[in-house]
């Protein structure tokens, strides 16, 4: 239909603009609203309804939240947009960070066996134990060694010296035992000028296992390591840990050696011991692992060993694991580690370190792993994501260890934000806390929270990341039920406590 004149264009065109607009706006409003319920239940935790209880608790978590980020909107400093290391006397003073502190974090699933105990305590209490010795390699590395009496030198290292006799000659004591402490840890103020690169930052944290080994082999040291590893974790709310353990000979003051069999049945004693004290604690699990830089053969020998021991300790072996740096030399290897069939001892390849190397991931999966070690590069394969989404494989996820390591900087652009969106499986854990001046799990969890979830997680995600801890664990179904049930019971009173408060 034409229209008479162009006196009535104005009237039509202003007509049809507001039908146009109208549409438009209540399009977008009813779209908006739709997507973002949409997402609020994709989201890591979404679907979880809360109990008015638990509401009231969130509701207060959150006003700390967005309190702590609207203030660092203002100030531009947020810790997790800084470097661990930097950060981590500004997240102690942080309210959030102490609520979580508080919170029931069921286990820990992504350990190693000698980074999880404070530095402090190795320098402070190990190194004034009686016979402890020192020396140094030709590139200045420090040794230790316990024995009775002073063990020969070796070429390979100086003189063995009496600790005892040494601290003696020293100017200083307390700045000697600093100097220590800096040597067993990564922390240093100045991360950026220090790690150039990963290459640099992996050879010291590689440099630190080889100096502090010594000291945690001696089987004394061993017990107390193992024992003080639970008390930690259990101090922060945790009540389970798998420990991936390389299970290196321990030693006596002798010199005498002791087996992988005899670490495991320590592990199994000193658990034992730990639980008779603090009767919630669930216990800890074994992944034995072994370095992927390993030749083909020697790791096939290590699988044999892990499905032996799984065998005679079936109750703590929980699984087979490949260690270390990820990178280009270590890819090959991974691969031929398929053939040892593991039928007969029903050792599953568990949890692979799937770093900066895509690759691991697949081989991981293709191996039918339980879970996977970082997965740091699931988000770019959207394959393989759907495929561990389909058989409900998690990732284990290690903020402050990517960070410290160098594989991101910024926690915020964390590539696990995009998986917490959707509500991925995945768990949180600590790597190796002690080697960033960590403790406990607390630290990364404040991470995950208020870097990696961003504004919009809250308690449905945390509460997830603790369920899938249980959940996701190597534990029998009965003993999930159980771990669950006292972890229902914390969670209570942590709600009531937060939402009181
Ligand atoms: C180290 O700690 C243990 C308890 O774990 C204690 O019995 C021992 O006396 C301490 N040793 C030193 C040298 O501080
Ligand atoms: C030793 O070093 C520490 C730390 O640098 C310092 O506080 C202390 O005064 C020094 N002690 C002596 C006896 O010089
Ligand atoms: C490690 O210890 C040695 C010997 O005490 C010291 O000279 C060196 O500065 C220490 N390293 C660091 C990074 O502090
Ligand atoms: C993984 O599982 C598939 C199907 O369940 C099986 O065919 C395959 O042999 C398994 N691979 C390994 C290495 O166990």
């Amino acid at each position: 239909m034409l229209v008479d004149g162009p006196s009535e264009w104005p009237a039509l065109r202003f007509l049809l603009l507001a039908v146009a607009m109208s549409f438009f706006r209540s399009a977008v409003s009813i779209d908006e609203a739709h997507l973002l319920l949409k997402e609020k239940m994709m989201r890591l935790g979404g679907p979880l309804v809360l109990t008015t209880k638990e509401e009231q608790a969130n509701e207060r978590l959150m006003m700390l939240k967005i309190a702590e980020m609207k203030e660092a909107m203002k100030t531009l400093i947020f810790p997790p947009s800084m470097h661990f290391f930097q950060a981590k006397h500004l997240i102690e003073r942080s309210q959030v960070f102490n609520i979580l502190k508080m919170m029931p974090k069921g286990a820990a699933l992504h350990l190693h066996d000698t980074g999880i105990v404070t530095m402090d305590w190795l320098v402070r209490n190990v190194t004034y134990r009686p016979h402890c010795h020192i020396c140094f390699t030709s590139k200045g590395i420090m040794q230790f060694r316990f024995a009775h009496p002073t063990p020969r030198t070796s070429e390979k290292c100086s003189k063995w010296i009496l600790l005892e006799d040494y601290r003696k000659r020293v100017q200083n004591v307390t700045e000697f035992d600093d100097s220590l402490l800096r040597n067993f840890t990564l922390v240093t103020q100045h991360p950026e000028v220090i790690y150039t690169n990963q290459n640099v930052v992996w050879s010291k944290f590689q440099t630190i296992f080889f100096t502090i080994s010594g000291l945690i082999r001696y089987a004394p040291v061993f017990r107390d390591y193992v024992f003080r590893s639970m008390q930690e974790f259990y101090e922060d709310n945790v009540l389970y840990m798998e420990i991936r353990a390389r299970l290196l000979p321990v030693y006596e003051l002798s010199g005498e050696h002791h087996d992988e069999e005899w670490s495991v049945k320590t592990y199994q004693e000193v658990a034992q011991k730990f639980v008779e004290t603090h009767p919630e604690f669930i216990g800890i699990k074994i992944i034995y692992s072994d370095d992927r830089s390993k030749d083909v053969t020697v790791i096939a020998e290590s699988i044999r060993t892990a499905m032996g021991l799984r065998t005679k300790f079936p109750t703590v072996v929980a699984g087979f694991d490949l260690v270390t740096h990820a990178d280009l030399r270590s890819q090959i290897k991974i691969k031929i580690v398929s053939w040892p069939q593991p039928s007969g001892g029903r050792l599953d390849y568990r949890h692979w370190q799937g770093t900066s190397i895509d690759k691991n991931i697949l081989d991981a999966l293709m191996l039918n792993t339980t879970r996977i070690g970082h997965g740091f590069a699931l988000s770019k394969h959207p394959a393989a994501r759907a495929y561990s989404w389909e058989k409900d494989i998690p990732i284990e996820v290690c903020p402050i260890s990517n960070q410290v390591l160098k594989l991101v900087s910024d926690l915020r652009n964390h590539p696990v934000a995009a998986l917490m969106a959707i509500g991925h499986p995945m768990v949180i854990s600590s790597d190796d806390p002690a080697m960033f001046g960590a403790k406990g799990l607390s630290y990364d969890f404040y991470e995950a929270f208020m870097g990696i979830g961003g504004m919009k997680a809250d308690l449905r995600t945390l509460k997830q990341l603790a369920m899938n801890s249980i959940r996701y664990s190597t534990l029998l179904e009965t003993e999930k039920n159980t771990f669950m049930e006292i972890w229902k019971k914390r969670w209570d009173k942590f709600i009531a406590d937060v939402a009181t408060k």
